[in-house]
C-alpha cells in the first residue's frame, strides 16, 4: 500500500466541487460530528466554552452541534475553501449574539487568534500532511487545561478503495493518536469503530466519493477504461446479494491541554 498525502489545491477544489451534494451524502460525517459533542460533553469538566476553534468546517456539520450545544461565547471558523465562508455567515444568522470569524487558509500554516478553550474538528484531520506538527500547533494555541476534540479516520477507512487501488491516506490508529496527544495533553478518551454503507453499485460508491470530497487523492479524473476496471472488479471482490460495501473507521479523541501547558520532554 502506497501511503500519499493529498495536494492541498486539489483537495480545495474537490471539496469546493462537493459543498452543494456534501450534506446529502456525508451520513458517517454527520453521525462524526454528532458523536464528537456527545464525546467532548461527557468529558470531566466540559460545559460551556468561550473561544471556540474549528479546523475545516466545511458546510458546518459539526459547527451547528459546536454552536447549539456548547454555546461558544466567540466561535472562529477555518476552512481550506474560500466558499466556506458562506457557513460562518449561516452561524451568524443562527446564533446572532455570538461573533463568528472565518480564517480562510491551511490549517497546519495560518495564523489563528488565540488562546483558545476548544479547538474542534471532525473529518478533517487525516488530510494534513503532518499530523503531529499539527498537534504540537494546536497545543500551543490552547489555553493550559483547554480541550482538543478530534473525529477522524483510522486505518480500515476506506479499505475496499485502498486495496484496489493501492493507495491510501496515512491514517493514524486510535493508539497512535492517543501516543501523539500524551505529548502535550492528557487523553480523556480514545474511541473507534467500523461503520459500512451499502450501495447498489461500484459506481455509486465513485459517486459517493465525488460527493463528500473523499476522491481527493486522486490528481485528475480517471480514463473511462480505468473506472471500468474498477467498478468491475469492486462489484466481482466485494459484491453481496447484488449491492457492495464500503467501511468507513472513525476515530474519536478528546484531550485536555496539561495546565503546565508544555511538552513533557
Ligand atoms: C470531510 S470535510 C468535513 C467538513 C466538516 N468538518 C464536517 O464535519 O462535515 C473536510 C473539510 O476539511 C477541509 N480541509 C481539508 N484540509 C484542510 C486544511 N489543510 N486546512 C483547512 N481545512 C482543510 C476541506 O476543505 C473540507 O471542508
Amino acid at each position: 500500500m502506497r501511503c500519499m498525502s493529498a495536494d492541498k489545491r486539489t483537495l480545495a477544489r474537490r471539496f469546493a466541487r462537493g459543498m452543494a451534494t456534501y450534506d446529502g451524502a456525508a451520513v458517517v460525517q454527520r453521525e462524526m460530528a454528532e458523536r464528537l459533542v456527545a464525546e467532548l460533553l461527557s468529558a470531566p469538566g466540559a460545559g460551556r466554552f468561550d473561544r471556540v476553534l474549528e479546523l475545516g468546517c466545511g458546510t458546518g456539520l459539526l459547527t451547528q452541534r459546536l454552536l447549539a450545544r456548547c454555546r461558544p461565547a466567540r466561535l472562529v471558523l477555518n476552512d481550506l475553501v474560500m466558499e466556506c465562508e458562506g457557513t460562518a455567515r449561516r452561524m451568524r444568522r443562527q446564533a446572532p449574539g455570538v461573533p463568528v470569524q472565518f480564517v480562510h487558509g491551511d490549517m497546519e500554516t495560518v495564523a489563528f487568534p488565540h488562546p483558545q478553550d476548544l479547538i474542534a474538528s471532525s473529518a478533517v484531520l487525516q488530510w494534513a500532511a503532518d499530523s503531529r506538527a499539527l498537534l504540537t500547533r494546536m497545543a500551543g494555541l490552547l489555553e493550559p487545561g483547554g480541550l482538543l476534540a478530534i473525529a477522524s479516520f483510522g486505518p480500515s477507512n476506506l479499505r475496499e478503495v485502498s486495496q484496489l487501488t493501492g493507495v491510501s491516506l496515512r491514517y493514524w490508529s486510535c493508539g497512535e493518536w492517543q501516543a501523539a496527544l500524551a505529548e502535550h495533553h492528557v487523553v480523556l478518551s480514545g474511541r473507534e469503530e467500523l461503520r459500512t454503507l451499502w450501495f447498489p453499485s461500484a459506481r455509486d460508491v465513485l459517486r459517493h466519493l465525488k460527493q463528500t470530497g473523499a476522491n481527493a487523492l486522486d490528481s485528475g479524473p480517471w480514463p473511462p477504461a480505468r473506472v471500468a476496471w474498477f467498478c468491475r472488479t469492486y462489484e466481482a471482490t466485494f459484491g453481496q446479494d447484488g449491492r457492495v460495501p464500503l467501511t468507513y473507521h472513525p476515530v474519536f479523541m478528546v484531550a485536555r491541554k496539561r495546565s503546565d501547558g508544555g511538552s513533557r520532554r
